[in-house]
């Protein structure tokens, strides 16, 4: 491989904060990067740039880090948009559409899956993302579980078991059999998953239900994180606390006590407002996370229920528009926020040493992503992961 130079970057965010402007982001102005097989290895002032083999000039662009999509269920068949219309007019979400996806992703093809899965994936990668993690959960049966992981181990970065997403109707009257399947045989074909994720919520399961399986998949030395709060103040924050998560996803509806305990904790808070967005709920306000110390990832969730988005760049906007971030906030927690929700430390930063994924923002500053929505405003985007290509 190849140095790769970028220069004349009018903006660039790198998240160290010894480079630069020492803020969060660590913005350098008039700046340059060198890529060395696929890895930062230069970063600086334009005039001092080391020439390279091949060299990018930008002409004024800002620049930041590959975005990482800590959260997608990328890998369904079928569509719900029948369900985003009676949410607009009024209906809540319940999680019981989640059925009908089911049915449709078990009808489905492994070519068909495989092909509409990339193609989302494809839409992804044009808006900057280079970084994505993906979960099953639209199966519910063991050998379906083990196809859809087997799906996203094809196509992404890390990936996730959630057979945990609803009780499946055979299994209505035996809460407890399906609990003990998914933490058991489930969960042990779905061995591929480094990830294992548990949707704790009202309609879904309950704190001592996310607990057993979260507990079995500490035991089979699995990462753990956890959908929590997005429909009521249910406890998954306290348990995702507990228990050592990762990441606790969704925060809709956290009361000040879980936030104290979040805020004390390693866990990441991820936010989804392009849930909040297709579900017609509240926003969380981000800046209550922030001043409790919490760390803050902001994600897609792409699925075909409660965000059928593919779009960084519209999550970053609604975050700065409904939840309170600031641009710089936004853009950390995009890139460095979904890093640190992954515990990945070679993405999500420019410093020296890290994965040379790279964003060209078609603007002289990153601010444009949220001042001008619905554009990806992607000029370029330099990945330098190995994972197969999304066409
Ligand atoms: O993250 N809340 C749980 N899971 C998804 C929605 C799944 C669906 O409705 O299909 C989410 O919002
Ligand atoms: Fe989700």
């Amino acid at each position: 491989m190849s140095s790769h130079l970028v220069t004349n970057i009018g903006e660039l965010l790198t998240n160290d904060p010894t480079l630069g402007d020492e803020s969060m982001v660590g913005r350098l102005t008039n700046a340059a990067i060198v890529i060395d097989d696929g890895v930062v290895a230069w970063v600086g002032s334009a005039a001092k740039a080391p020439s390279c083999d091949i060299a990018d000039d930008v002409m004024g662009a800002a620049v930041l880090p590959g975005y990482v999509d800590s959260h997608t269920h990328l890998v369904f068949a079928g569509e719900r948009s029948d369900e985003f219309e009676a949410r607009m007019a009024g209906r809540r979400y319940d999680g019981g559409g989640i059925r009908r996806t089911v049915a449709a992703t078990t009808a489905a093809s492994r070519d068909t899956l495989l092909a509409s899965t990339r193609q989302r994936l494809a839409a992804l990668r044009r808006g900057g993302v280079t970084t994505v993690e993906m979960k099953s959960g639209y199966a519910l049966t063991v050998d379906g579980e083990a196809r859809l992981v087997s799906i996203a181990t094809e196509l992404a970065d890390e990936v996730t078991f959630l057979g945990a997403h609803v009780v499946p109707e055979e299994y209505a009257t035996d809460r407890e059999g399906y609990v003990a399947l998914v933490a058991g045989p489930m969960m042990a074909a779905c061995d591929a998953a480094a990830w294992v994720d548990v949707f704790c919520d009202e309609g879904a399961f309950s704190v001592d239900e996310a607990r057993h399986i979260l507990t079995a998949a500490k035991h089979a030395n699995k990462q753990l994180r956890l959908h929590g709060n997005q429909l009521g103040e249910t406890g998954g924050v306290g348990l995702a606390v507990e228990m050592g998560c990762a990441s606790v996803d969704h925060c809709t509806h956290v009361g000040d006590a879980e936030l104290a305990l979040l805020g004390a904790s390693s866990t990441v808070a991820t936010l989804l407002p392009s849930a909040e967005f297709s579900t017609k709920s509240p926003y969380p306000d981000a800046q209550r996370f922030l001043d409790a110390g919490v760390t803050v990832a902001l994600a897609t969730d792409c699925n075909p229920g409660t965000s059928y988005v593919t779009s960084m760049g519209f999550v970053i906007a609604l975050a700065v528009r409904e939840m309170g971030m600031t641009v710089d906030q936004a853009a950390w927690s995009a890139t460095m926020g979904g890093a640190r929700a992954l515990r990945r430390s070679d993405v999500g930063h420019l410093g020296v040493g890290a994965r040379g994924d790279v964003v060209v923002v078609d603007a002289p500053r990153v601010a444009h992503v949220a001042y001008r929505p619905g554009s990806d405003l992607v000029a370029k985007v330099i990945h330098s992961g190995h994972r197969a290509s999304a066409t």
